[in-house]
């Protein structure tokens, strides 16, 4: 099979497992997160693109015309996985700053001393739109690879006008879905956060809307204060963007509240999360996104996950792919970490990281479920049981990836 050629329809035959999210609705929150319908020897077909059936072999009929077949023996079909949360612009490493870290360094420190993320912001002005081109279409195929059929990336080591909206430029070329990541830091070349947000909004904000889809900002000590977040998201809005916030990721700085005034889609890291805050998320329409790749990465504590689930919040999952602080581009990772650090079963991890993400994205109508109607992504895994996404920890067992029903990378 070829990635560009094809007929309309592929059969995928013989699967030894097809697993979706049950249900239609999204976000899954309550007793509907966590349910998954499970099909055994099964097959799925696709027309134009989209799942036209699902079922199993025994009642499959013979199909009139032009069909190309895909031997699915062995594998496991799950819709294809939503990466909601990434940072894939970028250029260069910290891979120095992580060895400072391995020896005792702290993370904030290195922020403070000039380097974390303003060391990726040097190197990603320096990369010149080619480049940044190129380096999403690197990470791409990483998370492809892991299993990934949809990502989202920010833009925000560009930091100032050009090299922002080229950021964006290079995450939609590559099939990304782009957010600005406006408010990410303040950079060396204005006094303080107050005048770089006076810029951002007055000469990138109208431009950074034309192609992001959605604003995020970095609500932080050190970063913006939740004022000064609140004056960044209102104006995001009212350019027609949907709202993200990095939120309780060190310290809770009125992250969720500020997130439920505003409606934003979701609060996202909450590695510092309360009860409190728990609670005012679990009662509200916000995400929580929780990135435990990035708490394993620091050495921070894990997001209080399986209160949140109990109490009602609508959860997903992300890896936070970045230079700084989760060099990991791996669903399958993260939804190791969501087992056996977050308190998560594999199927509350398997739909925070398809329909939930997805309906962070603003995409859940066609997105995250293998059922007739939406798109034909589908995550294939060398592996007898559909739980393997999270058993195999850090293992290969992504077999291949099909986008809009065309096998796009094969083991
Ligand atoms: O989600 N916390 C803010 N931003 C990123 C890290 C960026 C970096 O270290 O380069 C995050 O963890
Ligand atoms: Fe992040």
């Amino acid at each position: 099979m070829s990635r560009t050629g094809g007929p309309d329809r592929l059969l995928v035959r013989d699967l030894a497992q097809l697993v979706t999210p049950a249900g239609r609705e999204a976000p899954l929150r309550g007793r509907a997160f966590g349910v998954v319908e499970i099909l055994e020897d099964a097959y799925l077909l696709a027309e134009g693109g989209l799942v036209a059936a699902v079922g199993s072999m025994r009642d499959l009929q013979p199909l009139e015309g032009d069909v190309e077949e895909l031997d699915g023996s062995g594998l496991c079909a799950l819709p294809g996985l939503v990466d909601c949360h990434t940072h894939a612009c970028f250029a260069g490493d910290r891979v120095d700053e992580f060895a400072l870290r391995a020896a005792g360094a702290g993370y904030e420190e290195l922020h403070n001393a000039g380097g974390g993320i303003l060391a990726t912001v040097r190197a990603t002005r320096a990369a010149g739109e080619d480049g940044l081109r190129a380096a999403v279409g690197r990470h791409r195929e990483w998370m492809l690879r892991a299993g990934t059929s949809t990502f989202e990336a920010k833009s925000g080591y560009g930091l100032d006008k050009a090299t922002e909206l080229a950021s964006l430029r290079a995450i939609a070329a590559e099939g990304g879905r782009p957010t600005w990541l406006g408010a990410h830091a303040v950079p060396p070349e204005f006094d303080d956060a107050d005048a770089y947000l006076a810029f951002a909004l007055d000469e990138v904000l109208p431009e950074a809307a034309q192609i992001a889809d959605a604003a995020d900002v970095f609500l932080e000590r050190g970063a913006f204060t939740a004022e000064q977040a609140r004056r960044y998201l209102v104006a995001c809005a009212a350019a027609g963007l949907a709202l993200r916030l990095h939120g309780d990721q060190f310290t809770e700085q009125g992250a969720i509240p500020l997130a439920v005034e505003l409606a934003a889609r979701s609060v996202d890291h909450l590695e510092a999360t309360g009860d409190r805050g728990a609670r005012a998320l679990a009662e509200s329409e916000v995400v929580g996104v929780l990135l435990p790749a990035s708490a394993l990465f620091l050495g921070r504590p894990m997001p209080p996950a399986r209160g949140l689930v109990d109490a009602g919040a609508a959860v997903a999952l992300a890896t936070d792919f970045n230079p700084g602080s989760a060099f990991c581009e791996s669903l399958p990772l993260v939804c190791s970490l969501a087992c056996v650090q977050l308190g998560l079963s594999p199927a509350e991890a398997l739909g925070a990281c398809t329909v939930n993400a997805a309906h962070v994205l603003g995409r859940a109508d066609r997105l995250g479920r293998l059922a007739p109607g939406y798109e034909a992504d589908i995550t294939l895994l060398d592996a007898p049981d559909w739980r393997y996404l999270a058993y195999h920890l850090g293992g290969e067992v992504v077999a291949g990836v099909l986008q809009k029903g065309r096998l796009t990378w094969r083991r």
